[in-house]
């Protein structure tokens, strides 16, 4: 009796320690065969209602993209602009450019005063930081050449959206609230978001449903050559701007080939110029490649110093050698060879941060001849895209066109204003980024899709400025090196480092004090406080039965839909 109760008891123990060292999982929306993430859950369910009416991933791109501008004002836009890359589902990938650009009396000192210094909030609140919108433009090329369903089975369900109104979620109030002072800084007339905000209001937006009504009608012209873009100059002239009607006549979106490379047996495609994100990301990618980091484990000290370094001499390199390719050379294949990246890494030691003071961008010759939201769709067809977009700072310029019923970006912070002076993000820019009329100002969106062994894997992206770049890096890296689920990957603790400030970012109260410590002694600075967000990823994984994960991110209101 008593050696059955022994035999028991260690089979009990033995149970215990097995469930105890099983990692438990967490998985987010599992589909069968199609999904939507985005920021919120109106726009994820407006895009997979279209994907239901067989649209495909593009047509809910742009459902998506302007549900995104009504219910998520925050970043959402039709005065921003953004990229997107995509696969189609034989293989072909592309990307588009719908980034905004510089109006045509942009000058390259606008944003200094007498003796050349930068004038403080000039390049970032009210009329003077409105680069030229390039989204309904983007959006339009986007169904022109690859839409499946008419353009108004696409824009009623977002117009009845904008009638009916959407209901503010807790994140929603708090940040209405904390913008209030600076709406009304811009704003000279009786703004729709004067309030005090509170969780489960309707905010509803009948000037908008007018605005794309009127779109509906007249196609993509409407914004840029008809009664909108009239009014839309008018406003900003009234508010003292330079963009005038010949700006907007004249945008328009471009495509662009992506930035493609491999790391391991995955093959990354990601935005080129005039987004810093493809480059940057293979840069670090292909410097990080050679370690062995699953060996050193998930945030480990080890992996979070290679990572750290990679890091830091990519963005040295995009401080210098990128901008807008219309406008500048860039060294894009030397700049992503893996000789080139060997040998800047080759001063790389454990023992010893290398400080950025010694670091510079490296040396190649340069023959002549520079508020955010992320969305990825996956449709039924196997069509994958990965869309981000942005105002720059959270509702852009605080600029709101009342009329029409959206907030007008200030991406023109975006830009270098003086070589050396660090922008909103504290990034630092030199000649290739600096302001020229009807250029583009370099972009960290890093809209991302990812192969493995040939076959759609993922796609991917986020907000968060400077730390854009890093977070899709550590997504990836999650999902290949770490095993992670999707939603893991996407929750996971995240770090970031830019060159300048030479300090490792990190989300407060996530990583282990002796971790911190331990990078402390070796010469690194840690910063837990300024960035208590390091992006707000969302993306969607394809499992090995073929089935969607849709990872959204914990920190923020967002959702994904499938079916
Ligand atoms: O294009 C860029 O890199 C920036 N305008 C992105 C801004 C952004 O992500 C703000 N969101 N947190």
């Amino acid at each position: 009796m008593k050696k059955i109760f022994y035999i028991l008891l260690l089979a009990f123990i033995c149970f215990s320690c097995k469930k105890n060292t099983e990692t438990i999982s967490k998985r987010g929306l599992v589909s069968n065969k199609a999904m939507v993430v985005s920021a919120r859950v109106e726009a994820s369910q407006i895009g997979a209602d279209i994907l239901k009416k067989g649209g495909n991933a593009f047509d809910a791109m742009v459902g998506t993209g302007l549900a995104l501008a009504v219910s998520y004002p925050f970043a959402g836009n039709l005065g921003g602009g953004g990229f997107m890359v995509y696969r189609q589902s034989n293989g072909t990938v592309g990307g588009l450019d719908y980034r905004e650009k510089a109006p045509l009396a942009a000058t390259k000192n606008m944003y200094l005063d007498e003796s050349g210094e930068v004038i403080p909030k000039k390049s970032t609140l009210g009329s003077l930081a409105i680069g030229v919108p390039g989204s309904i433009a983007g959006l339009f090329d986007v169904h022109e050449k690859f839409g499946n369903l008419p353009i108004k089975d696409i824009l009623e369900p977002v117009i009845a959206l904008a009638k009916k109104g959407v209901v503010v979620t807790k994140n929603q109030a708090k940040r209405l609230n904390h913008y209030q002072d600076q709406f009304r800084l811009v704003n000279n007339d009786s703004l729709l978001f004067y309030k005090v905000w509170k969780e489960n209001d309707t905010i509803k937006y009948p000037a908008l449903a007018n605005t794309l009504e009127r779109i509906l009608k007249n196609g993509r012209d409407e914004f840029y050559k008809g009664e909108t873009a009239k009014i839309l100059v008018k406003f900003i002239h009234e508010h003292g701007g330079i963009i005038t009607e010949d700006d907007l006549a004249k945008y328009q979106a471009k495509w662009r080939k992506p930035i493609t490379f491999s790391y391991d047996d995955l093959k990354v495609i990601s935005m080129s110029p005039p987004s810093s994100g493809g480059i940057c990301l293979a840069q670090i990618m292909k410097m990080i490649e050679p370690y062995n980091l699953s060996e050193y484990g998930h945030n480990s000290l080890k992996a979070i110093q290679v990572i750290t370094e990679a890091e830091r001499r990519a963005y040295a390199d995009r401080s210098y050698y990128l901008g807008d390719p219309d406008f500048v050379s860039i060294p894009t294949d030397q700049l992503i060879s893996d000789a080139y990246l060997k040998s800047r890494m080759s001063d790389f030691s454990f023992d010893k941060a290398t400080p950025s003071s010694s670091v510079s961008h490296g040396n190649i010759e340069v023959v002549e001849s520079n508020e955010t939201t992320h969305y990825s769709i996956i449709d039924q067809l196997g069509n994958a895209i990965s869309v981000t977009t942005t105002l720059n700072g959270a509702y852009g310029s605080k600029l709101y066109c009342s009329e029409l019923g959206f907030f007008l970006n200030n991406e023109m912070d975006d830009f270098s204003s003086k070589p050396g002076v660090p922008n909103m993000f504290g990034l630092i820019g030199a000649e290739a980024n600096s302001i020229a009329p009807e250029k583009r100002m370099l972009s960290s969106m890093t809209p991302t899709i990812v192969e493995k062994n040939g076959d759609l894997f993922m796609s991917v992206g986020t907000p968060g400025g400077s730390t854009i770049i890093t977070s899709v890096l550590q997504t990836i890296l999650n999902v290949h090196e770490f095993n992670m689920t999707m939603q893991e990957a996407v929750d996971a603790p995240r770090f970031h480092h830019q060159w300048l400030p030479d300090v490792i970012q990190m989300e407060p109260h996530s990583f282990d004090k002796n971790l911190i410590k331990e990078l402390e002694n070796r010469g690194y600075s840690v910063n837990e406080k300024d960035s208590p967000v390091i992006g707000k990823v969302d993306g969607i994984l394809v499992l090995n039965d073929k089935r969607l994960e849709g990872g959204a991110d914990h920190r923020g209101d967002d959702a994904a839909v499938g079916f």
